[in-house]
Parts: C-alpha cells; sequence; structure tokens
C-alpha cells in the first residue's frame, strides 16, 4: 500500500517529535503493509528558505531510517489551502505531493472558507490536482456532505483517514466519510499518522470497515493503484460502491495488512471526549 499523507519528519510540525517516533512509524508502517510513504508536513503559508531547509533535514535523516526496512519516503507537504497558495505554486513552489502536480490541502475544521471553491478552481486552471485532506473532519461536510460530493463532481479528490472508519475521531467523521464512500466520491485512503499511535492502530480495523462498503477491490484501489496514479500524473477515478454480492471474505484486507501483535504493540487506547491526543490534531 501507499500512504500519502503522514506526519513522519522528525521535529517539524505536530507528528513525529523524534527520530525514534519516526522509526517506530516506519516499522508500524511497514508491518501494516504500506511500501511507500509520502511525507507530508504542515505547510500554513508560504515555504520560506529556513522551514524548507529544515523539512530537508528531516526528511534525509528518515530516508535514512527507512532504507533498511524496505520502505521508500517521498516529500510532500499538506498545504493549508489559502488564496495564494495557486500563485506560489506557479512560482515554483515545491508544495506539491512527491514532485507530483498533485497537491494535498486542509481547511480550518470548524469553517468552510468562503474562497475555497474559488481556490479549488484555480489550482486546477494552473494544472494541478488538487486533493482534500479527510473530507469527513470538516464540520460542514459534517453537517451537509454534499459539500464535498460537489467538490468531487468538480474533479477535486477526496482522501478519507483510514482511523476515521474505525471511529478515532469519533462519531460524526465515521458517518461522513462513510456516507462520502456510498456516494462513490472518494478517491484514496491514508493514515494522517502523527506518531506510532492511535491512527495507526485503528488501520486494520479502518480497512475492514472500508471492505464491507466499498469491497476488497474498493480497498486495493483507494490504497495501492489510486496513490500509484496520482503520484504518476494519471487519472484517479472514485472509488464506487460495492455491489451486495462483490463483498466478500476479506482475503485482499488480510493479505495487505499484518495485524501487530500484542506483544509488539500497546493496547489500542481510544481517547475519550476532551481528552488531548492524536484527534485534536490535523
Ligand atoms: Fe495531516
Amino acid at each position: 500500500m501507499i500512504d500519502l499523507h503522514i506526519h513522519l519528519l522528525p521535529g517539524i510540525d505536530d507528528g513525529a517529535a523524534s527520530p525514534e517516533v519516526t522509526k517506530l512509524m516506519l516499522e508500524r508502517a511497514r508491518d501494516l503493509g504500506f511500501r511507500t510513504l509520502v511525507a507530508t508536513p504542515h505547510l500554513p503559508g508560504p515555504l520560506n528558505d529556513r522551514y524548507q531547509a529544515r523539512v530537508d533535514r528531516a526528511f534525509d535523516l528518515t530516508r535514512e531510517l527507512a532504507a533498511p526496512l524496505g520502505v521508500e519516503v517521498r516529500l510532500g507537504f499538506e498545504a493549508a489551502l489559502t488564496p495564494n497558495l495557486p500563485h506560489r505554486l506557479e512560482r515554483g513552489e515545491p508544495a506539491t505531493l512527491g514532485g507530483s502536480k498533485a497537491v494535498l490541502v486542509d481547511l480550518p475544521f470548524g469553517a468552510w472558507p468562503q474562497h475555497a471553491s474559488e481556490t479549488f478552481f484555480a489550482l486546477q486552471t494552473a494544472g494541478y490536482t488538487p486533493v482534500l485532506a479527510h473530507p469527513e473532519r470538516y464540520a460542514d461536510v459534517q453537517r451537509d456532505p454534499e459539500r464535498a460530493v460537489d467538490l468531487a463532481a468538480r474533479g477535486v479528490l477526496l482522501q478519507v483517514t483510514i482511523g476515521s472508519l474505525a471511529g478515532v475521531f469519533g462519531k460524526a467523521p465515521r458517518r461522513t466519510a462513510e456516507a462520502l464512500l456510498r456516494r462513490g466520491t472518494v478517491h484514496l485512503a491514508a493514515t494522517d499518522a502523527h506518531s506510532a499511535k492511535h491512527r495507526f492502530m485503528a488501520v486494520p480495523d479502518g480497512l475492514e470497515r472500508l471492505a464491507e462498503i466499498v469491497g476488497e477491490a474498493g480497498v486495493e484501489r483507494l490504497t495501492v493503484p489510486g496513490p500509484r496514479a496520482l503520484l504518476d500524473g494519471g487519472v484517479v477515478p472514485p472509488v464506487p460502491l460495492a455491489s451486495p454480492g462483490r463483498v466478500g471474505p476479506l482475503g485482499i484486507v488480510t493479505r495487505l495488512i499484518r495485524r501487530p501483535s500484542a506483544s509488539d504493540v500497546p493496547l489500542p487506547v481510544r481517547p475519550r471526549r476532551g481528552q488531548s491526543g492524536e484527534r485534536g490534531q490535523n
């Protein structure tokens, strides 16, 4: 599998806090069946030289840690969707995913920006493919999933977070992710992991729930050919709802993942409402 969205670089954002955590995340990703990871540190505004230099150093170190594990790591960003983002990209800011023309963007969770539609369109006009990170986690989409369905109809790719399907962020994101999947408007699935804890621990359950909705072939498309095509500049169609007859035993899912055993990982801890943890991270 390919993880297009992971906060893997040590000491850069609210993701991996140290090289030790990065190493643990790499091992966990490998054990779950991920072979390519696109490290996506947050990019809240224009990429300045100082941040770029820090990211480059952390990326070099991460690749050194990943090489013995047989895991490929590429560099990307999770860029805040700001009105000037299309212009910045056109001026050469390397804020895309792994050097592709795809741009992973996020929005404020609480307030949908008025410029969003216009900025998505400007990105497309400039030749970029916008990928909206975790649509199921935005309050406006939870209230009205059609907001994200409309974006998908206009060519914006939707990336759900696998842990959302396992309830890591609560009921509303889970229900919204399921609604978007049932509408056949989801293109990609990723961990958006910030550490080696909850979001990774939820991957097996999240993939199983995904398989119940889009079938095993759908899970594979969301995590293998979909992200591969995106990185290669190809077309990424949304994954359709599985027909009832095609939802079979979870052969592909269980081949894709190796569940962490009780001996090598701590028990998953579901954070309670109001408790700090990954749940509050972007
Ligand atoms: Fe993220």
